[in-house]
């Protein structure tokens, strides 16, 4: 094949879109738009801030089920569409539309198991000797509270399936741990909680790593830390993530490529044996531990808000490599390029997350125009006034590019404070890690 084929066939790609509502798929939206071959980018159901960004429109069909989205990517003669969010990759939205002759990044339901169940997960991690934590998996409370007996030990505790984040308590005590087993069990997170998996504790920094497959082959983006607890110095409860800084200084382009073999290329090998075609990102959160790299969980999409601070890393071409991996052929896509600077996301929450986030709260944004500045909406809605108002707990977030993390941090801080609604608070300690000087 000639590279002027190949390009033909990558170029056929003008309308996308993406399903989710939150700033990982604003952040997308946002990437895919800087692509001038792309005409228009829907997101289904997007939030208050989609229309900001040139070619981006929320996209509301009556009704969300799988059929109307079908009809509606019909109608609109969608070529690609992104499954941004977890839980409709994990009931198999990705099937349906693949069914339907459309072409979609996000694994089909099989491939999904690989974030909407632990147990699954730890099995393919020892089947293909992918170093991890110890662990235990059971479907009963005694059981669970007999392994905790003779383990004599505090666990970390996590519900099987998919909890919005709080499946996972890491335990101080052994107390602790029984009352988790036994809040695991309680119904609390549903079927989720069905199954149990006690988890040696472990300890070390924690890293992300992430892979863009087409089933077969991958290319892996830069690495990116995330701050999943809602209090400065991480204390608190864990949240979906307060914010995120990439490329994380944890590892090198050396240790990134040893992961790679060690982590990421053995998934997708064993996934492959399990005759899964995975199209979409692997995302394996890490820890370094003494005793080297442990794979803690694995998440079958891009987190956020690691993918906000991302996106802005992201070359052009970007949106060629989706389409490739989507229609499983990585090999035809344009080489991923990727920024040089430092990427700084500090997300901005409403009063009561992550418990009870209040909502319907007018936002005010007054940030400078910057090309190394982006406001990314997640929890915003605009109201019958068009006003933005708050509609979730983590409301948006700052992102800012800079040589050095300082230099992005100070302007990403420097406008947080440029918005202002009831109730917003952040943490002013992102990025503690790779920065000289404090917010
Ligand atoms: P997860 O929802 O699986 O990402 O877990 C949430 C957080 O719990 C992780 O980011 C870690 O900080 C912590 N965690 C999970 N598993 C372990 C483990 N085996 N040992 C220590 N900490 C853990
Ligand atoms: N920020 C963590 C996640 O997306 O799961």
């Amino acid at each position: 094949m000639t590279k002027n084929q190949k390009t033909e066939e990558l170029s056929e790609l003008k309308k996308i879109l993406i399903i989710g509502s939150g700033g990982r798929e604003n952040s997308i939206a946002w990437a895919l738009s800087k692509n001038p071959s792309i005409e228009q980018i829907y997101v289904c159901p997007g939030n208050g801030g989609t229309a900001d960004f040139e070619k981006c429109i929320c996209l509301n069909p009556k009704s969300k089920d799988e059929e109307t989205i079908i009809l509606e990517c019909q109608r609109l003669q969608i070529n690609l569409i992104i499954i941004g969010p977890e839980v409709p990759l994990a009931q198999g939205l990705a099937n349906q539309l693949r069914q339907a002759g459309l072409t979609v990044f996000g694994p089909s339901k099989d491939g999904a198991q690989l974030e909407a169940s632990k147990d699954w997960a730890k099995t393919l991690m020892i089947e293909n000797n992918i170093p991890t934590a110890k662990h235990w998996t059971t479907h009963s409370q005694e059981e669970a509270l007999d392994i905790l007996r003779s383990f004599n030990q505090p666990l970390v505790i996590k519900a099987d399936g998919l909890a919005a984040g709080k499946g996972v308590t890491v335990c101080e005590t052994i107390d602790q741990s029984e009352d988790a087993i036994k809040e695991v069990f309680s119904g609390k997170f549903g079927t989720a909680g069905n199954k149990v998996i006690l988890e040696e504790k472990i300890e070390g920094p924690e890293v992300s790593i992430f892979a863009l497959c087409d089933g077969e082959k991958l290319i892996v983006l830069p690495p990116a830390q995330d701050h999943k607890r809602l209090l400065e110095g991480d204390k608190g409860p864990n949240t979906g993530g307060m914010g995120a800084y990439a490329p994380a200084r944890l590892i090198n382009q050396k240790e990134l490529e040893e992961l790679t073999e060690l982590i990421l290329i053995p998934t997708l090998e064993g996934l492959k044996k399990k005759k899964i075609k995975y199209v979409g990102v692997i995302y394996a959160g890490l820890m370094l531990t003494s005793s080297g790299p442990k794979v803690i969980e694995f998440n079958c999409r891009f987190g956020d808000p690691e993918c906000q601070a991302l996106m802005p890393l992201m070359g052009d071409e970007f949106a060629s490599v989706l389409f490739a991996c989507a229609r499983g052929e990585l090999e035809k896509a344009p080489k991923l390029t990727f920024n040089n600077g430092c990427s700084a996301c500090i997300v901005a929450a409403t009063k009561g997350y992550p418990d009870s986030p209040k909502k319907g709260d007018q936002i005010y944004i007054n940030v400078e125009s910057n090309p190394s500045l982006q406001v990314f909406h997640a929890g915003t809605a605009i109201d019958q006034f068009d006003n933005i108002i708050t509609s979730g707990g983590r409301v948006l977030s700052v992102v800012a590019q800079g040589e050095s993390f300082d230099k992005a941090f100070e302007l990403a801080y420097k406008n947080l404070k440029k918005i202002n609604f009831n109730g917003m608070h952040f943490r002013n300690d992102i990025g503690y890690q790779v920065r000289k000087i404090s917010s």
